[in-house]
């Protein structure tokens, strides 16, 4: 063994580095595809988590991504391995990718612990694989780096820039209101995804790109470099270079993460305009890393931050547009004072001192905090009442702000399949004032809290040329949809929430300024309907058990105001392994 590292304190040396037949079969193996003994003279191994998947078609370029980490682990001394992990597809996924985001978790850091590896680099980008990763490798605590995949290039449809996501969603309404021809309508679907990468809008994989970025755990100014642009290969040969400085320096998620990088993050996802996504993944981030972190903080923090992003879908540009206004440390440097700059980042440097005078190139796309696209407090509210004692969140931005404040009778369904059957009937009980409810769409209820909060105006209302109303659900929405609509709900209807009395017809008052969300019903009322409600489980808090996966999800998951993780897996659990076969 060449004595150029210090093999004894190398986490990896533990496998590598031992003698006599343990390290004989540890090394031999890894010599099956050519390979030296110098690999493992306690040189860094670095893990490369790739979830690379054609089934996840957001990452499906990942393994071009991995080939430029590896050139940037190997200039820097290291060895790279990588691994496949789990990935989970927004588009594709039944019954929502959201109910495998903590398989995926565990997937990460059950790999991560069980092999020897000094440093990772997660490699992800559609809406679920970003937080899974994180949460994962935050609970092992290894030196780590994100690298997401960045955003495809803009749709492009008739001249116009088009939105993942958000256009799906108005040209499809377009459709149910006579406006746009299936036929048009089949042609933009060609013209939506043009290129590898992740949605366009500010949805949920770029606002988790954007929010790792401004935690710290990804290099300054990746979040928002297209898939495409040989930015991104430059990007990932860079964080592959610096992962290997890390496990030198040993700056693990531990040293570099604390309340103020999470403070900032979710000042940040304030400024672009995020996903509400953002909010139960933050959570459940904050969770693994041990952080207390509340759902009155993302409205609290962000009361003072304007939106200054005019991304879709609160604005007008794609992710391309905020690439060439200078991507987040742009944004960064516009807030200012607003963020700690103070909180470590990766680059072993702190955010301001990464992002000092970062230029704007584009201050139509990333405004200036005198002229914002939206005044502070614009962002996401936390609401809280009758209906939701736990909490509840609206993306204001979003929202249509004559609704914000609003008493309507509530049109209820228990499940979003019994709204579906009905939405476009003409004879549906409806007026532009009536506030329509979709329960069970919760983590435990469907199981997997699905993206539904979005529902579709029914037909009888589009005709009259409504195009928005109050919505509420115990589910989430996808992070390029718009509506006034309040989601995550908690407890949600099939834990005993008291969104599972709400009656058709009953009064509800949603009114934003004043934080508030509830229903017209008197107690008295709500004890008679309790006592009517199926006993059981379902009527207790779990819903009956079945088998497999989904089961152990049912029995575990947390409520949406604490991100939805499951109860065992919150916290870190390091990277010791106690015992080894070998
Ligand atoms: Fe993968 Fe939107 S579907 S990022
Ligand atoms: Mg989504």
């Amino acid at each position: 063994m060449v004595d150029q590292h210090d093999t004894s304190q190398r986490r990896s040396s533990a496998w590598f580095g031992a003698d006599g037949k343990v390290g004989f079969v540890h090394r031999s193996k890894m010599f099956n595809r050519g390979g030296q003994a110098s690999m493992f003279d306690g040189r860094p191994v670095i893990g490369i988590a790739n979830s690379a998947s054609e089934l996840a078609p957001c990452n499906a370029h990942l393994g071009q991504v991995a080939e430029s980490v590896k050139r940037g682990v190997l200039m820097a001394g290291g060895v790279p391995l990588e691994f496949p992990t789990i990935s989970l597809g927004e588009t594709l996924m039944r019954p929502s990718a959201m109910l495998f985001r903590n398989l995926m978790a565990m997937d990460v850091e059950e790999t991560l612990r069980a092999n020897p590896l000094d440093g990772v680099i997660l490699l992800g980008g559609c809406d679920k694989t970003v937080p899974a990763q994180v949460m994962g490798a935050l609970s092992v605590d290894l030196p780590t780096i994100m690298v997401t995949g960045g955003p495809a290039l803009n749709g492009r449809f008739r001249g116009e820039s088009i939105g993942s996501g958000t256009h799906v969603w108005k040209f499809s309404e377009e459709v149910r209101a006579g406006r746009m021809s299936e036929c048009e309508f089949r042609s933009a679907e060609a013209c939506l995804s043009r290129s590898a990468g992740h949605c366009t809008t500010m949805g949920t994989a770029s606002t988790m790109a954007c929010v790792a970025e401004a935690l710290g755990l990804s290099l300054p100014g990746s979040a928002v470099v297209p898939a495409v642009d040989a930015g991104r290969h430059r990007i990932a040969e860079q964080a592959g270079q610096r992962i290997v400085a890390m496990v030198e320096e040993d700056l693990a998620p531990s040293r570099v993460l604390d309340r103020r990088s999470f403070e900032n993050a979710v000042r940040v996802n304030a400024a672009i305009g995020g996903s509400t996504n953002a909010v139960v993944h933050l959570l459940a981030m904050a969770g693994r890393a041990e952080v207390d972190l509340r759902l009155e903080d993302f409205d609290r923090l962000a009361a003072d931050v304007p939106l200054l992003v005019d991304l879709m879908p609160s604005g007008r540009f794609l992710m391309e547009e905020l690439h060439d206004a200078g991507g987040l440390p742009a944004v960064i440097s516009e807030l200012g004072d607003l963020l700690d700059r103070d909180a470590l980042t990766v680059t072993g440097r702190t955010l301001g001192e990464n992002c000092a005078d970062a230029p704007n190139w584009r201050p139509d796309v990333v405004r200036p905090r005198e002229g914002p696209l939206a005044e502070p407090g614009s962002h996401t509210a936390v609401l809280r009442g009758s209906l939701a004692p736990d909490g509840a969140v609206i993306k204001l931005s979003a929202a249509s702000p004559h609704l914000t404040k609003h008493t309507g009778p509530a049109l209820v369904f228990d499940t979003i399949e019994d709204y579906d059957a009905v939405k476009d009937s003409p004879d549906l009980p409806v007026t532009a004032d009536t506030v329509l409810v979709v329960r069970n769409a919760g983590p435990v209820g469907y199981p997997g809290m699905p993206e539904i909060g979005n529902l579709a105006i029914p037909k009888a209302l589009l005709d009259q040329g409504v195009d928005d109303m109050v919505r509420i659900t115990d589910g989430r929405m996808s992070g390029t949809s718009y509506g006034t609509v309040v989601l995550h709900v908690a407890p949600e209807a099939a834990c005993g929430g008291p969104l599972a009395l709400l009656r058709t017809g009953d009064l509800v008052a949603l009114d934003v300024s004043a934080r508030r969300l509830d229903m017209d019903v008197s107690e008295a009322v709500l004890r008679e309907r309790a006592a009517e409600l199926p006993s059981g489980a379902a009527a207790h808090g779990r819903p009956e058990r079945g088998s497999g996966w989904a089961s152990l999800y049912r029995s575990h998951v947390t409520q949406a105001d604490t991100g939805a993780d499951l109860d065992f897996l919150i916290g870190r659990r390091g990277h010791a392994v106690p015992r080894r076969h070998l």
